[in-house]
This record gives structure tokens, sequence and C-alpha cells, in this order.
């Protein structure tokens, strides 16, 4: 390579590296494979380390991704974040432990060996035993700030178990992983999939997509786990090797890892590593390596750090499971909103212990992207995600009569002629009567999440759709116990239990009729706030943008300008707004929040005075919070106060709360307090 074709190589590989790494850290939704992130990256410092005169000297924390979006306020990590160096062969595995040994001067290295989970790494605090803050990696300097949505995580104490020889620091920034267990993964989707929305390819997508929310009540409905495997920043220094904090953690009471192995010498090392391969597919989260760590503290900080990541640990990575086979078919799914989503219909192939015949392609751009064809081989792969992809196509085995693919330009089930909006990527079937939609949106209604109701499973859909009984989401009010009589397998009393779900469903809650209206973009959360704030769905329907957003500022805590777009575009269309009335007149009365709560009512009856400086929200902020959830704020504590909520430098409401004998509690006791209430409302 000429140094002029290596200066545009490098440049057009950092824009290529920056792109997929701002789609992975900061949006939560890459294009490629790790491996193949993992592969650009490798080239790119290789290329530089030829051609240093055209490497960029770049700051270190560029190295590292980051993760930072606005909303969230930055925490500045007393100690930096490093990512770690990362490898798919065994023969640098070795080098690593050879460049160790070289640099100590002895063979016999004793190491960790932990599994290398995939999720999102985080920084957690607990100051005197208490977990004030949690913070994401973000640039390696500093994060965004999650406290409120990490203290949703159930298994994760807001106070530390002091151990009788294992005194809790005063200080301790702790790092570990949040993550979404393989089962919640799947029942997330699954509800996604009912409801004809996009599904997350991998757990460590939705985790990260999940922790960035800004509402921590959207959080908790989704259980984020989290392990904690290394020490960042510890005052007093509590621990003097990594076997010895692993301990430590345990005996703090938080969760750690369910195995990790010891290991001296590298064939001990490889031995563990090897043995983790074959056990990880039983864990309960995604693992994509293993982390080989030197043990002993002050060897790691002999050896020192790189730019990016420290020389004392590695990342053995597991290669991705990828399979070649053929593409028989491309079938086409309509969803709720028209939207056509192709499917390769593929040649059952085994997969990481699966067997996979289909797998998603998408969009229209995806297919022309990767220039996917029927008949096509190609290759699939299932590393840490449960939904297989379709990676590339093996265009030598590409055979001379297969031709480009294209969307049907008429929707599979209707025949209506498709359309693209220009804004989308997505093609559309624009007849909202099409049976496809219809029977999604219907299954949508019907869920638990929405009218909630029982004994309409997706074969009585089926019927009901087919038979030209349901055409529209009113239609179910109007089903006549005779008709449903000659469906096949019904009998009286099931078709009196279902005639009687429909009948309940008439009466409930505001935001599940809200919800089950399936208007883009407005999930369970924001009909919560919606319901609350309009209380009659009429009242929604009327609202103009200028009722959600007053001059660029959101007037309605959660609704932002896309989901205030989506909701005054649905109700401008007269069919939506004609069919909301049906449903009014069919008898369907939705009821308002009862108290104008917004979203638990834990606080109802309690008096709470606010004093100190709050770890991550203003006095005010947690005062709003207090008063959402039914509460009242008072100047002064007496002892008809309930709580005194206490920050840093608490003054004499403080003394007074102890002299008078009133709980008082921090952010955290507050936050879990809370959630806790969330998660008991029946909003
Ligand atoms: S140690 C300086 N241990 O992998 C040491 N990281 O590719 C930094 N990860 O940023 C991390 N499991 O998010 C460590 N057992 C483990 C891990 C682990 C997963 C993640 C972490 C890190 C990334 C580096």
């Amino acid at each position: 390579m000429t140094p002029a074709e290596a200066k545009n190589k490098i440049a057009a590989l950092r824009a290529e590296v920056a792109r997929h790494a701002e789609l992975y850290y900061r949006r939560a939704t890459p294009e490629i494979p790790d491996q193949d992130y993992d592969r650009l990256e490798r080239e790119l410092a290789d290329l530089e380390k030829e051609f240093p005169e055209f490497a960029v000297k770049e700051s270190p924390t560029v190295r590292v991704g980051d993760d930072r979006l606005d909303g969230f306020s930055t925490y500045r990590h007393r100690q930096r974040m490093q990512s770690l160096d990362n490898t798919y062969s065994e023969a640098e595995l070795r080098e690593f432990h050879q460049r160790l040994v070289k640099l100590f001067a002895r063979d016999e290295l004793a190491y960790v060996i932990e599994p290398k989970i995939d999720g999102l790494a985080v920084s957690v605090t607990y100051e005197k035993g208490k977990l004030t803050r949690a913070v994401t990696r973000g640039n390696g300097e500093e994060g965004d700030d999650v406290t409120a949505n990490v203290m949703t995580i159930r298994t994760l104490p807001h106070e530390l178990t002091a151990g009788g020889t294992y005194p809790v620091p005063d200080l301790i920034e702790i790092r570990g992983e949040i993550y979404l267990t393989l089962a919640e993964f799947q029942r997330i989707n699954l509800a996604r999939e009912e409801a004809g929305e996009a599904l997350y390819a991998n757990p460590r997508n939705l985790a990260a997509g999940t922790l960035k929310q800004l509402d921590s009540r959207e959080v908790a409905q989704r259980k984020l786990e989290i392990v904690l495997y290394g020490v960042g920043f510890c005052e007093p220094p509590a621990a003097d090797t990594q076997n010895h904090y692993h301990e430590l953690v345990k005996q703090w009471n938080l969760p750690t890892l369910e195995r990790y192995w010891k290991a001296v010498g590298i064939d001990e090392v490889w031995a563990a590593v090897q043995e983790l391969d074959r056990l990880r597919h039983a864990f309960a989260y995604a693992t994509d390596g293993a982390v080989v760590k030197l043990d002993d503290f002050r060897l790691q900080r002999e050896a020192g750090s790189t730019s990016k990541a420290p020389r004392w640990a590695i990342a053995y990575k597991f290669p991705a499971e990828r399979a070649e086979t053929r593409i028989n078919a491309i079938s086409v799914q309509v969803g709720r909103t028209g939207v056509l989503t192709p499917v390769a219909e593929l040649e059952p192939v085994l997969l990481a212990g699966t067997t996979v015949a289909r797998a998603t392609l998408h969009n229209q751009d995806e297919i022309a992207r990767k220039d996917i064809r029927i008949g096509d081989y190609v290759l699939v792969e299932k590393a840490g995600e449960i939904i297989p992809a379709v990676i590339e196509v093996n265009l030598k085995r590409r055979a001379p009569e297969c031709v480009a693919y294209k969307l049907p330009a008429q929707c599979p089930v209707c025949g209506t002629p498709t359309i693209q909006l220009e804004e989308e990527v997505a093609t559309r079937c624009p007849n909202v009567n099409c049976p496809a939609q219809v029977r999604r949106r219907l299954g949508h209604f019907v869920a638990k999440a929405c009218l909630d109701i029982d004994g309409i499973g997706s074969a009585m859909i089926d019927e009901l759709v087919d038979k030209g009984w349901v055409k529209e989401l009113p239609d179910l009010y109007k089903l006549r116990r005779d008709d449903l009589l000659t469906l096949g397998k019904s009998v009286e009393k099931s078709t009196d239990n279902l005639l009687a779900a429909i009948e309940a469903s008439k009466g409930r809650e505001l935001w599940r009729l809200i919800h089950g209206l399936g208007i883009p973009h407005v999930g369970v959360a924001a009909a919560k706030d919606l319901a609350t704030h309009f209380r009659e769905i009429e009242k929604l329907a009327a609202a103009k943008m200028e009722d959600f957003i007053a001059t660029k500022q959101v007037v309605i805590a959660g609704i932002g300008e896309t989901m205030a777009r989506a909701i005054v575009g649905y109700f401008n269309e007269p069919r939506n707004r004609a069919m909301v009335t049906a449903l009014l007149e069919l008898g369907v009365k939705p009821q308002a929040p009862t108290a104008k709560v917004t979203s638990s009512s834990v606080f109802v009856g309690k008096t709470f005075v606010l004093t100190g400086t709050l770890p991550t929200m203003t006095r005010e902020e947690a005062g709003e919070k207090v008063e959402a959830a039914g509460g009242k704020v008072s100047g002064s504590v007496s002892k008809k106060t309930s709580y005194v909520l206490a920050g840093a430098e608490a003054g004499s409401k403080l003394e007074k709360a102890q002299q008078l004998g009133v709980p008082v509690i921090d952010e955290a006791e507050f936050v879990r307090l809370l959630a806790a209430g969330n998660e008991n409302s029946v909003s």
C-alpha cells in the first residue's frame, strides 16, 4: 500500500469505526455484528501502527466510544473507566501472557478468569455504605448519571452489608455490567411482536436502550439486572487481589458473577476459558467471551495501561456461531400499522443449539445494502443474539438466474398498492382495513397491556376477521352470541365467558384504551401520562400540537415532539376519530385515574420535609415527585411529618427529625419507595 493509499484508507476506516461506535454505544442499534466491528477497529489500529504519520493523536477517550446522551447530567468518574483489548485467537491470548512474563520476569503469574457479560458498563458509588450514584462509562472520563434508573434494579442493595472481617469502605466506585436475562429479553420481544412493534436484536441493545430511558417508571417495568466485577476507586483500599475483591462483593451482599476461575500460568487460563465456553450457554445472561485479569492489584498497577485498555487484562471473545444456508423464499409480514417486513425462509440449519429456519430481513434498504436474493446462500449468525441475523451473501455460490429482490408493489394480503413515505425506510400497505392490519390491531387491543380481554387468542382473531365479523375495533362490541356459537369449537360456556370478558373491558382504565388504539410511539408509560393529563378520550382526541408542546417546551412530562406529532396525526384521521366515537357509543366507558396521581399513590396522606443537597435531583424535583405521588411537602418538621428526605449538609431539620423520631430517608430510599409504589400501583 502506498502512503497516499494508506492515508485515505485510514481516514475511511476511522469514519467507519466512528459511525458504528455511535450506533453501538449511543443509539444501541448496531448495524453490524460485534465481530465485524472488532475487525474494523483492528484493521485501523494495524494500519496506524504501520503508518504512524497518519495516525491522529486522539484523546484516549475517543478510543472507548461514548455513550452519553442529551437529557442526562454527566458525572466525572473518580477513576477513569477503561475498555479492554480483545482477541479471538488463542495465540494472541498466549502473547498477552508472554508480555507479562517478560515484564515481571516470572512464569507463574496468577489470573482470574471471568465471563464477559454482554451488557453495558456502569460504575456504582457507595458512600459510607450507602448507594449514592450510578454512572455509565460515557467517554471513560465522564458518563451519564443513571442513578434513578439503576435504583430500580431490585437485586442491587441500596446499602452494603458490613461483614465483621470486611468493613465497608468510606467511598467505593464499583464497576459492573447492566444486563437483561435472556428470559426477560424474550418476554419483552414477545410482547412487542404481539403489538406489531420492531423487535430488539439482542439483550444488550435492549438493556442499553432501557437504561437510557428518561422515565424511571418505564425502566422499572423491564427487569434490568446488574453484576459487579471490579473496583474503580476505593478509599481506604479494601482488597489487594481480584479474588479477594470477589469475596468482598459477596460479603457486602452485592450481585456477583455466578462463576469465575483462578488459574496460574497460561495453560490453566486456557483450560478455564474453554470450560467457560462449555458452561456459558446455561447462564441466565448472554456472554460473548472470557475476561482474563491478572490477580494481584500491585502487579496490575505495575503493568499499567495503554490509552484504551489495561495491559493486565484482556478479553478473549468466543467467535459468534455462524452457518451457511440457503434462502428458499422471502415471505412478507404485514404489521399493525401496515409495515411490510420481509422474512427470509431458510433451509433449516443448526446454530448455537437451535434449528434456525427464519430470519428477519428488516426492510427494503437492508436487503438492497446486502444485495440479498432468493436462492442465495447466506451466512446466518446467532451470537448473544436470540434472533438470527443474515450477515452476508456468499456471492461465489450465487446462481446466475438469481435476480435482485424487491418488496411487492401490492400488499400480499389485500392487494392494495404499497407506499413508501419519504422520511421512512418502511414500505407500507396504506389500507387500514387490510385484514392483516385488522388482525394485528385487534391482537394489540385485546392484549394484557391494553384492554386485557381474556379468551381471544390468535386463532380466534383469525376466525373473527376471516368471517368478516370484525372489520374494525368497534365490531368487537357488536359480536352476536348466535354467530359465535357457530364457530367450530365454541361451546355455550366459553362463548358466554368470552362475551362477559368483552363486556367487562368496556369499563377498563382510560390508559388501557389509549394504549390499545395503537398510536405509533405511545407505549404504556405514555398512555398513563396522557390519561392523567387529559382524563377523557375526547379531550385527547381534540388536542392540538400546542397542547403538548408550547414554544418548544414540553407541556406533559414524558410526551415529546415525535409522540405529540403521532398523536395529533392519529386523531386528524377522520376514520380514527369515527372509530373512537363508535367505541364510546357502543358503551365503552373508560375510567379516568381516580386521583390526580401520575403513577402511584404511595404517598397519599404522607408529608415530606426536604433538606440538604440530594445527590441527583434538586429539592424542587423531589418535591414534584412527592406531589405527583399524592403526598405533601412541608417546610418544617413536626411530629406529623412522615419522612424527612435528607441530602448532604442537612442542618437543623435533620436534627429536629432525629429528636422527634421522624424517619429520615436518603435519596436512594426515596427512589426505592417511589419505584415500589409504581410496581404495586393499579394505575
Ligand atoms: S473488566 C479495566 N470484566 O466488557 C477493566 N469487563 O470490552 C475493564 N465486561 O467495558 C472491564 N464483563 O463493559 C470486565 N467480567 C468483566 C466483564 C467486562 C463484561 C465489559 C465491560 C467492558 C467491556 C470491554
